[in-house]
């Protein structure tokens, strides 16, 4: 496994395999890697003759009262689970290598990055388009690796590549949870042991919704509903959201759904932000 800095490394070593005829595989992370990361790698390996892991905390999807500088980070426990996992290359740049001085072209969905999530935090997405877009051509890879976890920011990238042509197949992996349910994540860390508990509120609310589906529901609001009371059983968790939009596009539902929808949570732990989904239908 070869740890990379820099763009012109990465690129040079890049390009002699694919001279090679090997296809490559990208996993973007912010690091503090976990199981869920790993099954993204995985799924990489299982299609791609190489894989590369890029570990960089993006300062530009950050707000400014959001936490960047708290950002849980680990990089010798993450090039150690990487290296064992079998992965070619990793990519731990600067943030100084990633924004030069003067660079100010961005990338953005004015639709998609303005609803939601992107509501709570203005400009998280166009940070998020903007160094996808910028990893794809640094790495320029046959495929990438994304979670449905984070279902707002996979919907907006497979928008994004396909509105500007760009040549790469996008695979949505689905949410690996731990033993209690709750979604892995980087955050999840930085929860007190009682929140972390509680934090199984919102899977339970999603299972409800799922019962619920599978005998027949098919009313938002009643599904709405039942899912946020589920939520409200949990006094520790500030209900921040509850959505019920279409799978596909975001779109938003009313009345009796004939198309899967996706619920999309965002509960406040202290100041951690948790959000959790789920398709349905
Ligand atoms: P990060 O939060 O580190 O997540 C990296 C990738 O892992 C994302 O595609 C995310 O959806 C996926 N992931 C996280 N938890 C998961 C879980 N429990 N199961 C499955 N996949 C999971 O998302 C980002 O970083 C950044 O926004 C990034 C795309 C790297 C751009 O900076």
């Amino acid at each position: 496994m070869k740890v990379i800095t820099t763009i012109a490394e990465l690129r040079a070593a890049l390009k002699a395999e694919r001279l090679k005829g090997k296809s490559i595989g990208l996993v973007p992370t912010m690091g503090y890697l976990h199981i869920g990361h790993m099954e993204l790698v995985r799924r990489s390996k299982s299609v791609s003759a190489i894989t590369v892991v890029s570990i960089f905390v993006n300062p530009t999807q950050f707000g400014p009262n959001e936490d960047l500088s708290t950002y849980p980070r680990d990089m010798e426990g993450d090039l150690a689970k990487l290296k064992a996992e079998g992965v070619d290359y990793v990519f731990t740049p600067e943030v100084a290598e990633i924004y030069r001085p003067g660079a100010n072209t961005i990338v953005d969905n004015p639709v998609l990055s303005r609803v939601l999530i992107g509501k709570i935090r203005p400009g998280h997405f166009r940070g998020v388009t903007t160094v996808v877009t910028k990893l794809f051509n640094i790495v320029q890879p046959d495929h990438a690796f994304f979670g449905e976890k984070d279902y707002q920011q996979l919907t907006i990238i497979r928008r994004m590549v396909a509105d500007l042509d760009m040549p790469i197949e996008i695979t949505g992996v689905a949410t690996v949870r731990e033993p209690d349910g709750v979604a892995c994540s980087s955050r999840n860390a930085m929860l007190t042991p009682a929140d972390r508990k509680a934090a199984v509120v919102l899977a339970k609310s999603l299972a409800q919704a799922e019962r619920m589906v599978a005998k027949g529901q098919r009313s938002v609001s009643a599904i709405r509903h039942a899912v946020r009371a589920v939520l409200e059983t949990e006094k520790r968790g500030e209900i921040e959201s509850v959505d019920i939009r279409d799978a596909q596009t975001l779109d938003p539902v009313s009345g009796k759904f004939k198309q899967p929808v996706v619920i999309l949570l965002t509960v406040r732990f202290g100041k951690v932000r948790l959000i959790d989904q789920r398709v349905v239908g």
